[in-house]
């Protein structure tokens, strides 16, 4: 058997009509031991290919035994947990990382992400909106917006509330995984695909949208958008803002490296390399007009931001006589606060 590229077993939420609101993959794998994969071939029917395939619980039963034989012990305990549940089941096999063709498939990708199995920009996601079912997330879970209202008078009719949290394709994040090491003030502001890496602290302001995320350790109290990878050691500070490329006809991916510093309110439309520094207030753009600085403080050279993606030890200021943005050698690249990382 060929190697398959992920795996995982799942519950999740299904609507009225049958289809699928979410999926929860507990434990999911990247590159499964091919022999995984084959014990499973015959009890389920799998051919070949990316396929979701649904199971009954007996068949969940069938793939414990066989798993637990073959000697995947861990594996196994997964699935006599799932053969207990009453939810629809799901085992969702990715030969190649091709675009996501069902709603089982796009979450398994959101999954390992978060699972840090996989970098931002590290699995084919294009084509996942039409997959991801725009859910109201509430206190009783995966709701279609077209239930909602009935689920909402019978809750009240019982005495209860149903609280709803979101309206949105994408779910958060700590409700299908906490990776280990992190710290995230506000759950809501970190959707499931984010990849939040060891050491991260999240703050109130914070936010990692799916596909982006963190190296760790690092400091984020500003928000890093879809595609947008913070290296090692780098701060976000507050309300501090990172391109994407979703919308606004921005297509450079942004990425920073390590030891940088986004301060508050700024924000970069360019990639920028190790130990940089965007003042406080400062939003570079790509075409921003940048005045290079020589080490006497002179203008040596007018360039565009664009020119100057990807480099590193650069602080960025807008002079605050004449208003220009300048850019010169950062002599003093942050380091994060130590206290505030080694207890996460
Ligand atoms: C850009 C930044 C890093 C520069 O800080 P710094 O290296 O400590 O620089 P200083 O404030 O000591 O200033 C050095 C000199 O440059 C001058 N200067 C600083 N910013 C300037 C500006 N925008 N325009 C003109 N001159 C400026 C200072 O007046 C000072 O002049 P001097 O040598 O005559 O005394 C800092 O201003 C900044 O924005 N930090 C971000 C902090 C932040 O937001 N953290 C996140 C918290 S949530």
């Amino acid at each position: 058997m060929s190697t398959i590229f992920a795996m995982a077993l799942g519950c999740g939420t299904k609507n009225r009509d049958e289809h699928w609101l979410e999926v929860f993959y507990p434990d999911p794998y990247l590159k499964p031991d091919p022999k995984l994969v084959d014990v499973i071939r015959e009890e389920v029917g799998y051919e070949g290919g990316n396929a979701a395939l649904e199971l009954t619980h007996r068949q969940v039963q069938h793939l414990a035994r066989e798993w637990r034989d073959a000697g995947f012990e861990h594996e196994a305990s997964y699935a006599v947990a799932f053969q207990e549940s009453e939810q629809p089941l799901v085992l969702t096999i990715l030969e190649t990382d091709a675009e996501p063709a069902s709603t089982p498939e796009a979450y398994l990708k959101l999954h390992l992400l978060s699972h840090r199995l996989v970098k931002p920009n590290g699995v084919v996601l294009s084509g996942i909106f039409p997959l991801l079912p725009n859910v109201a997330w509430t206190n009783e879970g995966a709701i279609d917006l077209n239930e909602l209202p009935e689920r909402q008078l019978l809750a009240r009719l019982n005495g209860k509330l149903l609280e709803v949290n979101s309206v949105d394709k994408f779910p958060k994040m700590t409700d299908y995984v906490v990776p280990a090491g992190v710290r995230i003030a506000d759950t809501a502001r970190v959707r499931l695909g984010a990849y939040v890496g060891e050491g991260t602290t999240v703050m109130h302001e914070g936010f990692i949208n799916f596909n982006a995320g963190t190296e760790g350790p690092g400091m984020i109290e500003g928000r890093i958008s879809a595609g947008v990878f913070v290296g090692k050691g780098s701060d976000l500070g507050g309300s501090s803002s990172t391109m994407g490329t979703l919308s606004g006809g921005g297509n450079i991916v942004i990425s920073l490296g390590e030891n940088c510093l986004l301060g508050a309110n700024a924000g970069t439309g360019i990639p920028l390399g190790d130990r940089c520094t965007i003042e406080a207030g400062l939003y570079i753009t790509s075409g921003t007009k940048v005045e290079v600085l020589d080490e006497n403080g002179d203008v040596a050279d007018t360039v565009k931001a664009r020119d100057l993606a990807g480099q590193s030890d650069l602080l960025f200021r807008r002079n605050s006589v004449n208003g220009a943005v300048q850019c010169q050698t950062n002599k003093s690249a942050i380091a994060l606060n130590e206290e505030l990382h080694k207890h996460n």
